[in-house]
């Protein structure tokens, strides 16, 4: 039994105080809706009540899918850092990045070199980008995928190009052969509606691929909320799930902050995986489990 553990879309704070020149353009309508309406969504508190929780349940590895920062300014990516290296070392967390991750393009790659243990995958990347990553732990192979793009004003859409959708398949069917329990990590959801503003544009894509090869889970954020929907893959339906923002504290909602725990067992062919969901329960006061979830 291997237990893979999922938080998302924690939007560390308090931020760094913008020095004047930083909020230029997209950073100053950012700085502004932060102030007035996002900030009050995401307590330091509430996420740090989280993550002790699910580190004192355990876990044999952790995925974050993204959101770390807020305004991409230089001083949150080392925030970021510490808040990583709390989580644990490059060994045993996984994270792919967000469209705040790339906020603004002065900055949108710092993420690559300074989080690089968390993102470094086992072979040279082809494409000569980082991603996508392939780290294989236990019988998983988990395989991060980057949609984050710097984008105008007001936009959190995300992009992967085909050169990562291309690596993408080739991944999918190499750790298929090798009869692993592929797990992919993507920060928009690749699948369901949403808002032109927001969406991941070569979505379709996404999902033809997996249509092809197949997948065992698929685990993604940005919509800060519970999410489970399933792509048709060749060997049955793949389930995609996304976890709200861990530093919600907006109690028991499907947006209140939550972490999921992923119990994987079995074997090619007949894998098992259940999901188990944990965040603020009013009526025990503290952090427990909302639901379980059979997946496959
Ligand atoms: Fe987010």
């Amino acid at each position: 039994m291997f237990t893979l553990a999922h938080l998302s879309d924690p939007h560390l704070s308090p931020m760094p105080r913008p020095k004047l020149v930083e909020l230029m353009g997209k950073r100053a309508v950012g700085y502004f809706n932060w102030r007035a309406r996002r900030s009050i969504h995401h307590s330091p508190d509430f996420l740090s009540a989280l993550v002790r929780d699910m580190q004192h349940r355990g876990f044999d590895h952790l995925a974050v899918t993204g959101d770390l920062v807020n305004l991409g300014l230089p001083d949150e990516y080392g925030l970021a850092h510490r808040f990583l290296e709390s989580l644990g070392s490059g060994e045993n967390v996984s994270m792919v990045p967000g469209n705040h991750d790339a906020y603004v393009r002065g900055t949108a790659l710092l993420h690559i070199d300074l989080w690089k243990d968390y993102i470094a995958g086992e072979d040279a990347p082809r494409s000569g980008n980082a991603f996508p990553f392939l780290r294989r732990r236990g019988d998983l192979a988990m395989i991060g995928l980057s949609t984050a793009i710097p984008t105008a004003p007001l936009l959190a859409t995300g992009k992967l190009g085909n050169p990562q959708l291309a690596e993408f398949e080739r991944l999918l069917r190499e750790t298929k052969k090798e009869g692993r329990f592929r797990v992919v990590l993507i920060h928009h959801p690749p699948v369901g509606r949403h808002s032109p503003h927001e969406v991941l544009t070569d979505a379709a894509a996404f999902r033809e691929v997996v249509a092809r090869e197949g997948a065992e889970l698929v685990l993604h954020g940005h919509k800060h909320k519970a999410m489970l929907h399933q792509i048709a893959g060749p060997d049955g339906n793949v389930n995609v799930v996304g976890v709200p923002s861990a530093s919600n504290p907006g109690g028991h909602s499907e947006r209140g902050g939550a972490y999921n725990l992923y119990r994987i067992g079995g074997k090619p062919g007949a894998w098992a995986c259940e999901m188990e969901s944990f965040g603020f329960i009013p009526a025990h006061a503290g952090i427990a489990k909302i639901r379980s979830t059979k997946l496959i």
